[in-house]
């Protein structure tokens, strides 16, 4: 499966912030934006990724990020001249999709949680139709909205809806088999003039093909689009950071652990960054017996955790 992450937009909603830099590369604690979405990319086992964004923030961007090599991935980049839509990122995307799947993920929207690696593993070895996300929001008017039964089957979602059908937010980040592209191309603008994902789901739907997980309240998922939810988000990464001692989205260590770079890579990455925490954690990274610690995270005593039962 491939992946694109959309980081595009003029982001008015957080004037003047962003009238001269990418809502993207703003930082989220201590990492900038974009890299929470293609941390979840990552966890996802996804190492083709394309970055699409506006003409003048897209070297900004491969400036950043580059060719990928360093995480033992492989990047593409790819203008987007007007902000048409969401769907628009299929079209943009024909060629690097080629004939795989795709997963999309908008360069604002960052889910973490336990286990939350292995939900998206899941979802990107998807053979057939199209999976998204429901999360419950106190207010869901500002997202597309889901609604399902209880087999997680889709009886409606529509796109920022004035009475909302349930409490179920769509996360920004979907997963489809190749026909997206087909159906991104015949679906029609909205109201507000944007090829909707809405609609892209809304035909999944139709065909019986699209999956909904929803996502329990174990997990966090923050789109930061305003002042105060970016905000959010950074108290948050910083309050996790900070109280167990470990990284969220720290590209270099999800790159080693998918073993997609090596221990000598990630020391030499670690060296770039040796006047600051990051750099030192890298270091603890490398050196520490992670082995060890994968077999007892990913052994059956946290699978089994919903099991237990007490007598
Ligand atoms: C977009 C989608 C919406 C989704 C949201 C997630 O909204 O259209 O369905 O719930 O992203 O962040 P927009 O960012 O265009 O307001």
């Amino acid at each position: 499966m491939k992946g694109i992450i959309l980081a595009g937009g003029s982001a008015t909603r957080l004037y003047p912030i962003t009238l001269a830099v990418s809502k993207q590369m703003l930082p989220v604690y201590d990492k900038p934006m974009i890299y929470y979405p293609l941390s979840t990319l990552m966890m996802a086992g996804i190492r083709e990724v394309l970055i699409i964004s506006t003409p003048v923030h897209l070297p900004a961007f491969e400036s950043l990020l580059g060719d990928g090599s360093r995480f033992g991935m492989k990047f593409e980049y790819k203008i987007q001249e007007k902000p048409v839509g969401l769907a628009d990122a299929f079209i943009l995307g024909e060629e690097f999709i080629g004939d795989d799947n795709v997963a999309l993920i908008l360069g604002d929207n960052m889910i973490y949680g336990s286990r939350v690696e292995r939900v998206l593993k899941a979802a990107s070895n998807l053979k057939k139709g199209g999976i998204i996300f429901g999360y419950q929001v106190a207010d869901p008017t500002s997202y597309g909205v889901v609604e399902i039964d209880k087999t997680g089957k889709a009886l409606s979602i529509e796109e920022k809806p004035k009475n909302p059908k349930s409490h179920f937010a769509v996360p920004g980040i979907y997963f489809y088999d190749n026909d997206v592209v087909k159906i991104a191309k015949s679906i029609k603008p909205s109201e507000r003039g944007e090829l909707e994902i809405t609609d892209v789901n809304k035909r999944y739907m139709e065909n019986g093909t699209l999956q909904v997980i929803p996502l329990g309240s174990g997990y966090a998922w923050f789109d930061t689009g305003s002042a105060d939810r970016l905000s959010d988000a950074s108290d948050y990464v910083k309050a996790i950071e900070l109280r167990q001692g470990t990284q969220i989205a720290c590209l270099e260590e999800i790159a080693y652990k998918n073993e997609w770079i090596s221990k000598e890579d990630l020391l030499k990455e670690a060296k770039k960054y040796k006047k600051t925490e990051y750099g030192k954690y890298l270091e603890k990274v490398a050196n520490q017996n992670y082995k060890d610690y994968k077999e007892i995270y990913e052994s059956d005593l946290f699978n089994n955790i919903t099991n237990i039962s007490f007598k």
